[in-house]
């Protein structure tokens, strides 16, 4: 299995990188303000865009993924309770309605589209020359064409003509895609706000030189956000935020994330724990309007064997909540709906609420559902947020049950739907995280 021997690499890969910055010879300028422009699901910008794509078809695969999400934060859950190796470094699932960040690297500087992931522990690209990239998007990165570029090697090589025997990097996933190749450093060049200026940085990845997936990934690669050492955001300042606004409209292109210092924490924060590679927050409540659900306060407490909980997921579109309290919430807006609208069972997906009806017309007086956590902390969801347009003339409830799982991992996952019109900053240093409700367009500036 990948990763197998993580915990040795990562003293080499940390030692190594320790000396490099103590020696000086690679820059350490400080970064302030680090951005790079969110490319959502559904967006015209997005490789896997479908200008012909329904909205019941982009539903449809947004269930499809969610539940294929669901299936590897469980794997990953299952796979670290079973053993305390790294093995769970290499389940993210490839597949998805993903998010994608644009960063350039090397010098000259190569565009890469890469997969946002809050659960992911490494940025790795696809590396020239590569079997099987034939569908990355853009060019291609050549280390041996950047003039900055170093790999890291076995051991470190201090002398001229010392040989330097490169470190391997590999990573497996649940879909039966893997990448591997070397590990090496260079220069990652982000946008700033400061006027459009970029800064560098020296970062060290994953550079691919096999690919193996299953399907056309119009992606070059993950940029990995969790706690672990080599992630991105915990070699650039331990915090991040990212800004999600509109998943619905097309055109949006204010999402970003910004890295590092510069990153936005604003608003109310709550207490975050990693397990397992997620981030892991206290839920103590759902209220729609002004009516508290009847949760007990434990229900989405993590248990002493590591399952249960409450994880905020970027790769999941759909929220899913713990079967009985999905049935209290769904039972709590059919007792609003069903005078005013008719219901309608969507073939294949059954637990999906859904009504005849539109949300922009119909649904301008409906209550807004708050998640509830710990610190008095909220996540408000309009019904933009907590509806989605299935069809010209039926919406759905987005919130689904975990009950498909079986019962050794049911975590609840609070998904990309629900964090729309919010920017979230991670803080890792004091594990918290902010949740700020704002239109993106105003981080801007
Ligand atoms: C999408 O629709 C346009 C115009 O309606 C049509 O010309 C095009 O062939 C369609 N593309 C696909 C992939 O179906
Ligand atoms: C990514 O960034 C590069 C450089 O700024 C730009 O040329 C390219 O169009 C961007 N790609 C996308 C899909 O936005
Ligand atoms: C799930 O629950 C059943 C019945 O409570 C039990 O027999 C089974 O061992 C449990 N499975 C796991 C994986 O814990």
């Amino acid at each position: 299995m990948a990763f197998a021997n993580e915990p040795l690499h990562l003293l080499l890969l940390l030692s190594f990188s320790t000396c490099l910055s103590s020696t000086g010879t690679t820059s350490t300028i400080k970064p302030q303000r680090l951005v790079s422009k969110l490319i959502l699901p559904g967006s015209v910008h997005h490789p896997n865009y479908k200008p012909n794509e329904t909205a019941k078809e982009r539903i449809e695969f947004d269930i499809q993924y969610s539940t294929t999400r669901l299936a590897y934060i469980k794997a990953r859950i299952e796979g670290s309770l079973i053993s305390n190796e790294y093995t769970a470094s290499a389940f993210p699932s490839l597949t998805g309605r993903t998010i994608l960040a644009n960063i350039s690297i090397g010098q000259p500087p190569t565009p890469q589209l890469v997969i946002m992931d809050t659960a992911s522990d490494i940025l790795w690209i696809m590396c020239s020359p590569c079997s099987n990239c034939d569908h990355h998007s853009g060019r291609l990165f050549d280390p041996s064409k950047s003039s900055t570029y170093s790999l890291l090697c076995n051991t470190p090589c201090y002398f001229k003509g010392c040989k330097c025997d490169p470190l391997p990097f590999s990573i497996y996933y649940v879909d039966g895609s893997s990448a591997s190749g070397t590990y090496g450093h260079d220069k990652v060049l982000f946008e700033t706000t400061d006027e459009g200026t970029s800064q560098l940085w020296s970062v060290l990845f994953g550079c691919g030189h096999n690919i193996r997936y299953n399907r056309d990934p119009g992606y070059n690669g993950i940029l990995g956000l969790n706690n672990a050492p080599l992630s991105l955001a915990t070699q650039i300042g331990h915090r991040f935020s990212y800004c999600i606004g509109n998943l619905a409209d097309q055109y949006y292109s204010y999402n970003q994330l910004i890295l590092g210092e510069g990153a936005d924490l604003e608003g109310y924060s709550t207490p975050f724990q990693v397990h397992h590679g997620f981030y892991y927050v206290t839920m103590e409540g759902i209220s729609v309007g002004e009516r508290r659900l009847d949760i007990a306060p434990d229900t989405f407490g993590i248990k002493e064997d590591g399952t249960g909980g409450a994880i905020i997921d970027t790769g999941c579109t759909l929220t899913y909540l713990v079967d009985g309290v999905h049935e209290l919430l769904y039972r709590e807006v059919r007792n609003i709906l069903d005078g005013f609208f008719r219901q309608v069972i969507i073939e294949n997906t059954p637990w999906m609420l859904c009504y005849h009806g539109s949300i922009r017309g119909d649904l301008d007086g409906f209550p807004v559902v708050t998640f509830h956590f710990a610190d008095g902390a909220d996540l408000a969801l309009d019904p933009g947020s907590f509806f989605h347009q299935f069809q010209d003339d039926v919406f759905c409830m987005t919130v689904a049950p975990v009950n498909d799982l079986d019962n050794i991992s049911k975590p609840s996952v609070i998904g990309l739907l629900a964090q729309q019109s919010y920017n979230l900053g991670y803080d890792l240093n004091n594990h918290f995280v902010y949740f700020q409700r704002i239109d993106c367009e105003l981080l801007s500036g």
